[in-house]
């Protein structure tokens, strides 16, 4: 059975061969107390070691036939399922309407702020931000969906679940064991993602580096995680030309290939002119969101698709569930994310409608709880 270590130097679940589905909750504090806080991380580290091991919530120790089982049950036969748990930190966790109520304030990361409006969001309050996440990832979904049900149990008194997204079908590669996956448009997503097998990449571009924040040393060694659930309008894609969408996004469908020509893993060339202009259209999707035209700004993305049921209209309320993870979220994925909100083609099928940023700590030793550092 795939099962993934919990503790080590990064958190499980960022460089971790994306797995096929996602649970993802956002959870707000509801007590005041720091030590509650703490019990709670403490909690929630045990159990999730336990439940990545393949193991019961409470060890499988025998139970009180008069109270609940400690353990919710459903994932009893299952195997881990390649099961990752990732917790992160958000702003309001260190300081909320003005008030600090952990005494975290002085430990705020820089980078750690709310996400500003960028160009034609559409945010839904009740499906942004929280002050602290869970990132479960599974190849079941009943095992995903067992983590966060568990964790939020385990919560009940000291957190309460804000939001809350299920995803399927991963919309990245994140080692370059796994082949690239399609997203909901039906376009390789993944291509020119960052891997699990670029440890410079990695440590430049992914992981908060000692140093990079006196005041949050206690993140070195963890990584900021962006969440933005992004509509996308399916229907209207769907009668969109095959000309048209590939140059939406500067590829071709079938293989991935740069329309500037080669395979999938080709370098799109961007000087490379055609009868009206560019073969790489300015304003297509990978040609915004190249570093070439970020200031070498990368993003390990590690997103998944979502559907939602049906609108009102009858139309799928389907899309992308964005993840990436980040070093430095405000000075190099807002200015990314302002530039496509603003330029890309693309958006015209897209409608941004939630919204988060989250610290993530660092890996977690033998016998501490995760983010054990920061109190
Ligand atoms: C690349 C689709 C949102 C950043 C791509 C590719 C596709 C794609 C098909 C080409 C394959 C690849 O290299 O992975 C989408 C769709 C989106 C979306 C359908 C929304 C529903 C975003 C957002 C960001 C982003 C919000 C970041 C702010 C990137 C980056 C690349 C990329 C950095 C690689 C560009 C390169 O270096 O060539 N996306 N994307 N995407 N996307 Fe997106």
């Amino acid at each position: 059975p795939l099962a993934y270590a919990f503790h080590g130097e990064h958190q499980a679940g960022i460089v971790t061969p994306a797995q096929d589905r996602l649970h993802f909750a956002a959870f707000d504090v509801t007590s005041d107390s720091r030590e509650s806080l703490i019990e709670l991380l403490e909690a929630w580290t045990v159990a999730a070691v336990a439940m990545t091991a393949g193991e019961l919530v409470g060890g499988g120790a025998p139970q009180p036939y008069d109270a609940p089982p400690q353990d919710t049950g459903e994932a009893q036969d299952l195997d881990p399922a390649g099961l990752t748990i990732t917790f992160g930190f958000g702003p309001t966790l260190f300081e909320k309407d003005g008030v600090d109520r952990f005494g975290l304030r002085d430990r705020q990361p820089e980078e750690l702020r709310r996400l500003p409006h960028f160009p034609a969001d559409n945010l839904d309050e009740v499906r942004s931000d929280g002050d602290l996440c869970i990132q479960a990832c599974a190849n079941d979904p009943q095992v995903a969906v067992h983590a966060i049900r568990n964790l939020s149990r385990i919560g009940f008194g000291t957190v309460s679940m804000r939001w809350a997204q299920l995803g399927f079908g991963r919309t990245s590669s994140t080692s370059t064991t796994q082949a690239t996956p399609r997203n909901l448009f039906g376009f390789k997503d993944g291509t020119a993602n960052l891997h699990a097998e670029e440890p410079e990449e990695l440590s430049d571009h992914v992981w908060v580096q000692p140093g990079d924040d006196p005041a949050a040393d206690w993140l070195a060694g963890g990584s900021y995680l962006v969440a933005r659930r992004i509509s996308m309008r399916i229907e209207t894609w769907d009668r969109t030309s095959l000309r048209e969408q590939e140059s939406l996004i500067g590829r071709d469908r079938v293989e991935g290939a740069p329309l500037s020509g080669g395979t999938e893993f080709t370098e799109p060339d961007f000087a490379l002119q055609g009868r009206s202009g560019p073969i790489m259209p300015m304003d297509s999707h990978v040609r915004l969101a190249h570093p070439a035209q970020n200031n070498n700004t990368k993003l390990l993305r590690r997103g998944y698709n979502f559907t939602d049921g049906a609108d009102a209209l009858g139309r799928l309320d389907a899309g992308l569930f964005f993840i990436a993870f980040v070093r430095e979220p405000l000075t190099r994925y807002v200015p990314m994310q302002t530039v496509l909100s603003r330029d890309d083609a693309l958006m015209e099928y897209l409608e941004h409608t939630g919204s988060g940023l989250w610290a993530v700590p660092p890996g977690i030793a033998q016998g501490h709880y995760v983010g054990q550092a920061l109190f």
